[in-house]
């Protein structure tokens, strides 16, 4: 199984959005694919598959995944925090809770896409050890100059533990100013071509926002697995 992070600098760029049409594209492909939600601040992905908690399973001393679809399974974080508790993951508790679901559920993907929490924070630096060496990593940002800088560091973490970025996503085209994104790719393409990581643009698209468009991710999957 090769485990492909979808990280970012900051918060809030198009995460979850990317991991989940990812893995959507890759099942379709006839890939089999395990999704894991470790995004503590905002674990949601199992709100954008409906997965049903209810149907939790144990096998032996391992947690079963979800089924969503033929292809495609799902753990994640947000399944154990229930509505009307008020929950504060510190990061003690977080970073083992992460650990767990990577070693203790019954992953059968040939590809476990990891919907990563944002930033240069100590849970991602827990993480990026625990896959040192084996993983991918596609890195998430909006098509503006604020988002370079945080980008940047994220791929200077992500090479320090040797993780290979396959792709630099940039989400929302056409949602900011056309100079201001030209600028940004000017500014990528040299760390592109050093680094053998591809750019790839993910239009504005409100449709993206209720339901998953696998088709607008042909690109980044090929960048993936390829
Ligand atoms: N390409 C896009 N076109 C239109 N809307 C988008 C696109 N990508 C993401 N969005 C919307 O932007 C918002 C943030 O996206 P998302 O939740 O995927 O980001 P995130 O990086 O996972 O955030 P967080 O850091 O909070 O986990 C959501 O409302 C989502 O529907
Ligand atoms: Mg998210």
């Amino acid at each position: 199984m090769i485990p492909v992070l979808v990280t970012s600098g900051k918060g809030g760029v198009g995460k979850t959005t990317v991991a989940v049409n990812l893995a959507a594209n890759l099942a379709g492909r006839g890939i089999r694919v395990s999704l894991m939600d470790a995004d503590l601040m905002a674990p949601n992905t199992h709100l954008f598959l409906e997965v049903n908690k209810e149907r939790l399973r144990e096998a032996g001393k391992m947690l079963l995944p979800l089924r969503v679809s033929e292809n495609l399974e799902f753990m994640g974080l947000g399944v154990f925090i229930p509505r009307g508790v008020g929950v504060a993951l510190n990061y003690e508790k977080t970073s083992d809770f992460i650990t767990t679901l990577l070693k203790f559920v019954k992953w059968s993907g040939d590809y476990l896409i990891i919907d990563a929490p944002p930033g240069a924070i100590d849970i991602n630096v827990r993480l990026f050890k625990e896959l040192r060496g084996r993983a991918r990593a596609v890195i998430v940002g909006e098509p503006h100059p604020f988002a370079v800088e945080d980008n940047l560091r994220m791929l200077d973490l992500l090479r320090f533990f040797d993780i290979e970025v396959r792709a630099l996503v940039l989400n929302k085209y056409g949602m900011f100013s056309e100079e201001l994104a030209r600028q940004v790719v000017a500014e990528y393409e040299a760390y592109a071509e050093k680094y053998g990581f591809r750019i790839v643009k993910v239009p504005w698209d409100t449709e993206l926002q209720t339901r998953t468009k696998p088709e607008l991710f042909d690109e980044l999957a090929e960048a993936v697995v390829g």
